[in-house]
């Protein structure tokens, strides 16, 4: 069974990719055992992590956010992550689930935010904050990319019924980009990426995301 493996699932708005982590969690636990698994996010999955995304994910009439800022705090959240969370993890051996990665900056604020001029500058600082200049760069060995209608994923948010995001109260429009953000580095990746349909019903879901991790890990089952 492979150890120290960083697996992130990413896709559109209510593409149900953090219901089918949950249960892939709690899965790989009962196989691996509990110390050996971890379940964590970007941005968020520190305590810092958690302040910087409140101040991203709320629309406050009073604090604008430019876009480099914008970007800039996604990658800060990237950098404590990774340094203080998964760098860690992998040390020890654990497969570390991650909810969202940088694949969400290229397909938000490149592609969402229609700034493909800055691409290379983000190219150079997404390598330093995934930890080019402090023990190595921490790359994901494989991103499940959940590929859902955006349309349908954006209902699916609606329905929850828990309130928007900033980023889930985007017009229409920004939400197909990010859709093609998101194809285009599926397209680019092939040997990394895996494209999971992830219109059906959960448990749908679910089995095709089993298939493709438990083949990953070396899991027999
Ligand atoms: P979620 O974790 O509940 O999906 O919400 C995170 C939101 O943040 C989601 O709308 C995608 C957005 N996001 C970016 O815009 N850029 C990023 O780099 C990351 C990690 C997330």
């Amino acid at each position: 069974m492979k150890k120290g493996v960083l697996l992130v699932a990413d896709g559109n708005e209510g593409a149900g990719k953090t219901t089918i982590l949950n249960w892939l969690y709690e899965t790989l636990k009962q196989q691996m055992g509990d110390g050996m698994v971890i379940l964590t996010r970007q941005p968020g999955g520190t305590p810092l992590g958690a302040k910087i995304r409140s101040l991203l994910m709320t629309a406050d009439p009073t604090m604008e956010i430019s876009e480099v800022a914008e970007l800039l705090l996604f990658c800060a959240d990237r950098a404590n992550h990774c340094d203080t969370v998964i760098r860690p993890a992998l040390e020890a051996g654990k497969v570390v689930l991650c909810d969202r990665f940088d694949s969400s900056t290229i397909a938000h604020q490149i592609f969402g935010r229609m700034r493909h001029e800055y691409l290379d500058a983000f190219k150079m600082i997404n390598a330093f904050a995934r930890g080019a200049g402090s023990g190595g760069e921490i790359m994901p060995d494989m991103t499940l990319f959940f590929d859902v209608e955006f349309e349908r994923g954006l209902d699916r948010v609606r329905a929850r019924n828990d309130g928007l995001t900033k980023f889930d109260a985007e017009e229409h429009a920004f939400h197909r980009r990010v859709y093609e953000g998101f194809q285009s580095q599926l397209a680019a990746n092939a040997t990394t990426w895996t494209r999971i349909d992830a219109n059906p019903a959960s448990e749908v879901v679910k089995t095709q995301a089993w298939a493709v991790v438990s083949e990953f890990l070396g899991i027999q089952g």
